[in-house]
């Protein structure tokens, strides 16, 4: 695959790279940024406003200078980029040139963005992803309205991951529900792409019992989307009419998330078949009885079997690649 861009960048990084200012507060760019990127240096042309809290604006004609705070929404953790997926790349990769002069005009901020597909569509190095698989799903999903693209719920800027490579199945189901909080729990990003009210998540599963507790354990995509075999993760995002408020679609001997959460896990599962055995004997218990300490007891037997067969899993794949 060829990004132009990229090439261009390294040309102009070798030419320029001599003539170009140090960063004043080389401080905050630890070695290991370099080890990952070669443009940190020009990234920081950008990140001197937009990593910081605050930046210093000058006029060179009447040389003076003054702090403006930078907005929230358009500060960018390094630390954050340089471990995402992209932390190779140079901001001007993906954003024009322009965007080096300040104040930025407006061609430049309504500039048009590059998709996921356009890099990574039909390219043999990614196959396991599905990314077109992914693409046509999302299209079906309730998120396709305008100015909705897949960068809406992976940030630019730090997306990982993370389900794929879990070890720590809480750690992932906590980033990948922080996905769609960032929008169902904050009705500023929300309006910006629709004119509908205001959706409180909280009271929409009130019909849930102990939602902390489901919430930290299961994925909001259990729920919303339609199970799919071909993807780990899948994209198609249901009205809500059809989503999963059954008990029993989980709570049950074929549970849904032997599909959809535990797949990785389900394979070994369903060969011993013990993971179904503990979670259909607890169908009942769990919905209906509600004896507390029977609850936290028999999912903790649950949890730890889960967690057993995960770590098993993981030691096969470690296995595995190392053969
Ligand atoms: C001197 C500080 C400064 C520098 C340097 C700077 N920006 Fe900005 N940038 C801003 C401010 C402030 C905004 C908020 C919108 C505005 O005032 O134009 C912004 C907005 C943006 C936006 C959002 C545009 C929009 O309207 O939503 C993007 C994207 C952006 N900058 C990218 C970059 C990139 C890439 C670089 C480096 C090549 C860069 N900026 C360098 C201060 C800066
Ligand atoms: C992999 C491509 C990519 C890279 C690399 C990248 N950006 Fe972005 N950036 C985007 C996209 C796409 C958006 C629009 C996000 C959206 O639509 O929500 C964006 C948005 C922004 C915004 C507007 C605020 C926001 O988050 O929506 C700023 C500011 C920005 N980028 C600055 C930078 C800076 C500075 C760098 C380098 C440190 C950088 N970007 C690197 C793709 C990228
Ligand atoms: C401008 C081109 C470009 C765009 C747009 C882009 N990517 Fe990437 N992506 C790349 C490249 C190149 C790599 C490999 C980076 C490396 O190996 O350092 C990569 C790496 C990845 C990886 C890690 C692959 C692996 O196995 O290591 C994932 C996952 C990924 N991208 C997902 C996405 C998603 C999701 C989007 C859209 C939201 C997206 N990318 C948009 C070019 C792009
Ligand atoms: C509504 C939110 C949402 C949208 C929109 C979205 N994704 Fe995702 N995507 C996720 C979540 C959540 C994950 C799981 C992240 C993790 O834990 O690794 C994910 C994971 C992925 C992965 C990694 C899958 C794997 O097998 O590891 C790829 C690739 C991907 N998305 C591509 C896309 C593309 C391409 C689009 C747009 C066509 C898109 N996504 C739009 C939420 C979204
Ligand atoms: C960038 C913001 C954003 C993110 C991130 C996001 N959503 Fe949404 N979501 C919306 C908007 C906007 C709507 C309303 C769409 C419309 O106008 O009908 C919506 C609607 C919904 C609905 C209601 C559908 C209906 O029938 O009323 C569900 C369910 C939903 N989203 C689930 C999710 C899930 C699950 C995720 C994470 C995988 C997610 N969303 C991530 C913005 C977002
Ligand atoms: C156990 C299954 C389940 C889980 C987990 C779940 N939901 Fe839902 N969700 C539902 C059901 C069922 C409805 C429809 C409720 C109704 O119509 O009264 C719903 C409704 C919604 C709606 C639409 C509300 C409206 O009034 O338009 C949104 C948005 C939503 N959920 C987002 C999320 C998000 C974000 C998460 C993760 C933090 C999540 N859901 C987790 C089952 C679930
Ligand atoms: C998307 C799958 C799913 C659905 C649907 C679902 N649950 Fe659960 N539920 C779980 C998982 C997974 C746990 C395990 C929590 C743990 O071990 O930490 C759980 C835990 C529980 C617990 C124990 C909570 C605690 O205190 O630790 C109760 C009670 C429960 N569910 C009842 C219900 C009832 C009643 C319904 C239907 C209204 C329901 N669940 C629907 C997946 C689901």
């Amino acid at each position: 695959m060829t990004i132009p861009t990229r090439v261009i960048s390294i040309l102009l990084l070798a030419a320029a790279s001599t003539l170009m200012a140090q960063p004043d507060d080389t401080i905050k760019l630890k070695p290991s940024y370099f080890e990952v990127n070669d443009f940190v240096n020009d990234n920081e042309a950008c990140l001197r406003c937009h990593g910081e809290m605050k930046f210093k604006i000058e006029d060179p004609g009447s040389e003076r200078s003054i702090h403006k705070r930078m907005y929230p929404d358009l500060i960018i953790d390094r630390e954050a980029y340089y471990t995402s997926v992209h932390k190779t790349f140079s901001c001007t990769d993906c954003h024009s040139y322009d965007f080096n002069t300040f104040p930025h005009n407006i061609e430049t901020r309504v500039e048009e963005q590059f998709l996921c597909m356009d890099c990574h569509g039909y390219d043999e190095t990614f196959a396991q992803y599905h990314f077109e698989d992914i693409e046509t799903e999302f299209q079906e999903s309730i998120h396709n309205i305008d100015e909705f693209t897949c960068w809406k719920c992976h940030d630019p800027h730090s997306y990982k991951v993370f389900m794929r490579n879990a070890d720590d199945l809480k750690e992932a189901i906590l980033y990948d529900n922080n996905m769609c909080l960032k929008c169902h729990a904050n009705f500023d990003r929300f309006t910006l792409l629709t004119d509908r009210e205001e959706i409180n998540v909280l009271d929409a599963h009130d019909w849930l019992p102990n939602q902390t507790a489901h919430i930290r354990s299961v994925r909001c995509i259990e729920c919303h989307t339609e199970i799919n075999d071909s993807i780990l993760i899948a994209h198609k995002i249901l009205p809500k009419t059809e989503a999963v408020q059954r008990c029993t679609e989980c709570h049950s001997s074929d549970s849904r998330l032997m599909h959809t959460l535990y797949k990785f896990q389900s394979r070994e599962g369903r060969r011993s078949g013990f993971v179904n055995g503990v979670m259909m004997n607890n169908t009942y218990v769990i919905g209906a009885n509600q004896v507390p300490l029977m609850d936290k007891f028999s999912f903790l037997i649950l949890g730890l079997t889960i967690l057993g067969i995960a770590f098993h899993t993981f030691l096969r794949i470690r296995k595995q690649k190392t053969d």
